[in-house]
């Protein structure tokens, strides 16, 4: 592929309300110290009344293209990750250029849990392979704090809203973050052992009947925890032998922030040191495919990540569906 994938903009908004671990110790029995030390998180955001997934992902739009240098009549499609969309139909993605005011550009949500922001960017870079011209809103949106049991303590500790987006287009511009390449793999004989089943026409509702457990998120927390890591990791080392690199020559890690202890084993396969794996997990908990660009986007502008450095990122998320993404920036 001899086409450059460049990043003109990257964008990120949080809800302002933010749920405290100790918030959370008046509501489930659990305590703060207990969160922090099985995860990292100290805090997550959640979204206001009326606030949905389409609003959210609207701001961090704004942001990417300001930040891109663009106006938002240039978009040519808006592909959208989530699994909180505000409705089944229309899409999010429709939602989303609706509050941005404008029309006609293709829409089309992408559905693959927290690996949806590299799903979605894979998805981009086939768009701009048939149309070079294009101009690509890459967007990733989640209310999970609508699709968890408030009375679960195994889920409602570890997840928060937010969203992030990207603007991708093809050319010469050398100033602008690069996507190198993009490794995509998923294995649904493992579904099961996460799922938000409600809202799925397998999961008929009846009128009036109240909605059961099925609507919110379950898992199996710890073999999601050892399936993470190992294919995150073996994901990752096939992408860079695949573009002829060495784990010593990546000098960001930025996985998904799913849990910090997974984050933490991730980048000791890759004896990659500490101080070179971002995270911002105790500050917004796991946002699932919203957790990649809020992750890029606030690593780029607080300077964690620099000019020149080879971005490693790891996924992994329902469905099972993982993957890896390299970006020199
Ligand atoms: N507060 C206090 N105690 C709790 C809580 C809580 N919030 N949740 C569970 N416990 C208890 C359990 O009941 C259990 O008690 P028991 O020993 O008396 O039975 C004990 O803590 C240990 O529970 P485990 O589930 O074994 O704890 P573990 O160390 O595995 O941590 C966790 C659980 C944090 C969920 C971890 O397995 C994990 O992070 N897994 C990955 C899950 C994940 O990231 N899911 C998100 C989806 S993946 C993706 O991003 C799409």
């Amino acid at each position: 592929m001899n086409m450059n994938f460049i990043l003109r903009g990257l964008g990120r908004y949080a809800p302002e309300r933010v749920l405290s671990n100790a918030d959370l110790e008046k509501i489930v029995d659990t305590s703060d110290e207990w969160i922090t030390t099985r995860t990292g998180i100290q805090r997550r955001h959640v979204v206001a009344d009326g606030e949905n997934a389409s609003d959210m992902a609207a701001e961090a739009a704004r942001m990417a293209l300001a930040n891109a240098d663009m106006d938002v009549s240039e978009l040519t499609h808006i592909v959208c990750a989530t699994f909180t969309p505000d409705s089944v139909i229309p899409s999010c993605a429709c939602r989303i250029q609706e509050k941005l005011g404008i029309k006609g550009q293709m829409c089309i949500d992408v559905s693959a849990a927290c690996s949806g922001f590299l799903y979605a960017l894979q998805t981009a870079r086939g768009y701009l392979l048939l149309e070079p011209d294009a101009k690509v809103l890459v967007v990733s949106t989640e209310v999970i704090s609508r699709r968890i049991n408030w009375e679960d303590r195994t889920t409602c500790v570890l997840f928060g809203d937010a969203s992030g987006a990207a603007i991708m287009t093809a050319g010469e511009e050398s100033d602008r973050p690069r996507v190198l390449d993009v490794m995509l793999e998923a294995d649904g004989t493992l579904g099961d052992l996460l799922t938000v089943n409600g809202g799925g026409s397998a999961y008929a509702y009846k009128k009036d009947e109240p909605v059961g457990n099925e609507f919110f998120v379950q898992m199996e927390g710890r073999e999601i925890f050892k399936h993470a890591v190992r294919n995150m990791v073996g994901i990752s080392e096939r992408l860079l032998e695949r573009n002829g690199l060495a784990k010593s020559e990546v000098d960001v890690l930025l996985p998904h922030q799913a849990n910090y202890r997974i984050i933490d084993a991730v980048g000791r396969k890759f004896d990659i040191p500490e101080e070179k794996v971002f995270s911002n997990i105790h500050e917004y908990g796991n946002t699932s495919a919203a957790s990649v660009p809020l992750a890029l986007s606030e690593a780029w502008d607080t300077g964690f990540i620099k000019p020149g450095n080879l971005v490693l990122i790891p996924t992994f998320g329902g469905g099972f569906t993982w993957g890896a993404g390299l970006i020199r920036f």
